[in-house]
């Protein structure tokens, strides 16, 4: 939620700060800003309501040749979006700028005490809280140390005594107008990377906008800070002193994070499909032993033998997800799993035995009721594994280990490739579980086998896409829709709605089919389409059933059928037709022509698709 960007070197800085925007406006968009060093010896603040191109627009109107600066595009929490909220913010008399990820719980507390001390707020935000206690810090250490331009220890002291007066969560880039060739970075659970550079350097709230720049890149840990200059950057704990940065390489590429030729990010996505399938999978299938294999587990074979329970935890559709999770390990792995609402579990004492492992599903990493959760889990003493798309993510370092899904940069706010992702490694996590305990040989060759099959069936099923469009086009004026789906397709009915509702906003409801029975058939009707997700399995006729009796009451239905169901193809309205797989990994081929449906509605109803209303990539507010 909300991104942050920052460069300091020989070029123009706004050239970078408007590009990384533009790559982080997935993660907020309702207001944007930059804030830059001028020579003469101020800071100069452009902000803009709306989209990063307005911002673009009214930046190009006075150019501006400073080298040094900061960005931020809004996801708003505090304070309408409006450009007095939008960030960056000033601190003090104009003496500093920062932008600001992250919620500050005592900002009351905190600005009571500044307004005492004569300090003027301007917006609704608690950003400029901390903007304002920067300042003070730095009147402090002035005071305390007498004026020393150069020497960046000062303000350094500065952020690091304000910072320890916040609680809460933050990602920050600061510039000061006494300190203008410097950005101070500082974080506390909201994610900060440093890019470096030949003679510049970049910051930004995640990878994405440092692809193309360069490939090396320093995460920032929690209660870090980071100063950047052109020489280089310097790192230290807050409270224990310097650190020498952990230089990683960056593996995403500028081809990732473009649009290529695809109109939006969701419909390329969509379509990356099977290729980031076969990244979950690739090197992780072992033929010769018939199991999956993982690197980062962290536990040995003799220790994950002794799980009894697995509970996984999760929001959105990670949680769905999670779900089909549940299903698999049932039945591939006879492991009795839970499925729990991340925002719940952190405030639930659930009794748990000591030999039940946590896993946490997210694209992002980010999500704050997830970490929230994990860590809640953890205290507790648990074993913790994330199943995370996001290299260096919080919830990555956090937890005792886990599995990346190398799905790529997710930048359309709908989820789609982690998604299937997240089902394929959940997949392997079974058999690799199972063949731990019961699965034979012949067994785990068979799942081997299936799985590499998998992303041409994938690809089989992205033609689908002109029907679906055609059938988009017929349902387009439907203001309500029902899903439904049973076993492994009850989490692909969910997933479904959800996806419609998200971009789209036509309300949709996803059930387990035969439930629908007691209460949504009330709301079946002639203009009421149900989405029926039902290839052949062994519930097949059950659904049948289910199609029959919403039929029977005037209910148009579209059904999801695999090819060669004739049978549907008499009742219901619409078939889209998708291939055979196995019931295990029928959720993984089901949800693509619903992704594409929902696009496809969401193109036609005049939507943003990338980036709907009201909401953000990765949610890092509980
Ligand atoms: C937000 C996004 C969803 C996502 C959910 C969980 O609501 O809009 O697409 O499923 O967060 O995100 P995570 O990154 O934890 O998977």
């Amino acid at each position: 939620m909300c991104g942050i960007v920052g460069y300091v070197g020989p070029k123009i800085a706004n050239e970078f700060l408007i590009e990384g925007l533009r790559r982080l406006e997935y993660r907020g968009y309702d207001s944007a800003g930059t804030a830059t060093l001028n020579g003469g010896g101020g800071i100069d603040i452009v902000k803009a309501v709306g989209r990063i191109s307005g911002l673009a627009a009214k930046i190009a109107q006075t150019p501006n040749a400073a080298t040094i600066g900061i960005g931020h595009t809004r996801w708003a929490t505090h304070g309408v979006p409006n450009e007095c909220n939008a960030h960056p913010h000033y601190g003090g008399n104009e003496d500093l700028a920062i932008a600001h990820n992250g919620v500050i719980e005592n900002h009351a507390e905190l600005k009571q005490s500044l307004v005492n001390k004569g300090y003027e707020f301007v917006s609704d935000t608690d950003t400029e809280v901390i903007a304002h206690l920067l300042a003070d810090s730095l009147k402090t250490e002035l005071e305390r140390n007498g004026h020393a331009d150069d020497d960046l220890a000062l303000p350094a002291a500065a952020v690091r005594a304000a910072t320890r007066k916040l609680r809460g969560t933050y990602g920050l880039a600061i510039v000061f107008r006494q300190y203008p060739g410097a950005i101070f970075a500082a974080r506390l659970g909201s994610p900060l990377v440093i890019g470096l550079g030949d003679g510049e350097n970049f910051l930004a709230s995640d990878s994405a906008p440092l692809a193309g720049y360069t490939d090396r890149i320093v995460y920032l840990s929690d209660h870090q800070l980071a100063v950047l200059t052109t020489d280089g950057i310097q790192l230290s704990h807050r409270d224990q002193g310097d650190i020498d940065p952990d230089i990683q390489v960056l593996e995403v590429n500028a081809e990732q994070v473009d649009l290529g030729h695809f109109e939006h990010y969701m419909l390329k996505e969509i379509y990356e499909q099977p290729e980031s399938i076969s990244n979950t999978m690739r090197g992780r299938l072992n033929d010769d032993d018939a199991t999956a294999v993982f690197g980062g587990l962290n536990l040995s074979p003799q220790e994950l033998r002794k799980i009894k329970r697995i509970v996984f935890t999760a929001c959105g559709t990670s949680w769905h997800s999670a779900l089909v999770g549940e299903y698999l390990f049932e039945e591939i792995a006879h492991i009795p799993v839970e499925v729990e609402y991340a925002s719940e579990l952190r405030y639930r004492n659930p009794p748990m035995d000591n030999d039940t492992l946590i896993f946490a599903i997210t694209q992002s990493g980010e999500t704050a009721d997830t970490l929230a959760a994990l860590r809640e889990m953890k205290r507790q003493g648990h074993l913790t594994m994330a199943i995370c798309n996001v290299v260096g993510s919080s919830i990555a370092q956090e937890a005792d280990g886990g599995i990346f899904l190398h799905a790529g940069p997710e930048i359309g706010v709908a989820s789609t490739k982690a998604y299937t992702s997240q089902c394929v490694a959940l997949v392997m996590l079974a058999l690799y579980f199972g063949r731990l305990r019961h699965v034979s040989y012949n067994e785990g060759r068979r799942i081997i086998e299936d799985l590499k099959k998998l992303p041409a069936m994938v690809e089989k099923t992205l033609e689908t896409n002109d029907k679906l469009r055609e059938v988009a086009e017929k349902y387009q004026h439907a203001t309500n829709f029902l899903y439904l789906g049973r076993h492994y397709n009850f989490p692909t009915a969910l997933e479904g709605a959800l996806k419609l509702k998200e971009i789209s906003y036509v309300h949709a409801e996803g059930y387990p089919a035969a439930e629908m029975k007691h209460g949504p058939i009330a709301l079946v009707d002639d203009q009421t389409p149900s989405v029926f997700v039902m290839p052949r399995g062994f519930i097949y006729d059950k659904v049948m059933s289910n199609v029959e009796e919403i039929k029977a009451r005037g209910g148009p239905v579209i059904a999801i059928a695999v090819e060669g169901d004739n049978r549907i193809a008499e009742v219901a309205d619409d078939v889209i037709y998708i291939p055979s797989v196995e019931e295990y990994l029928q959720p993984i081929v089901s949800i693509i022509p619903l992704q594409l449906r929902s696009y496809h509605i969401a193109v036609l109803r005049g939507c943003d698709v990338d980036k709907p209303r009201n909401l953000a990539k990765s949610v890092t507010v509980e």
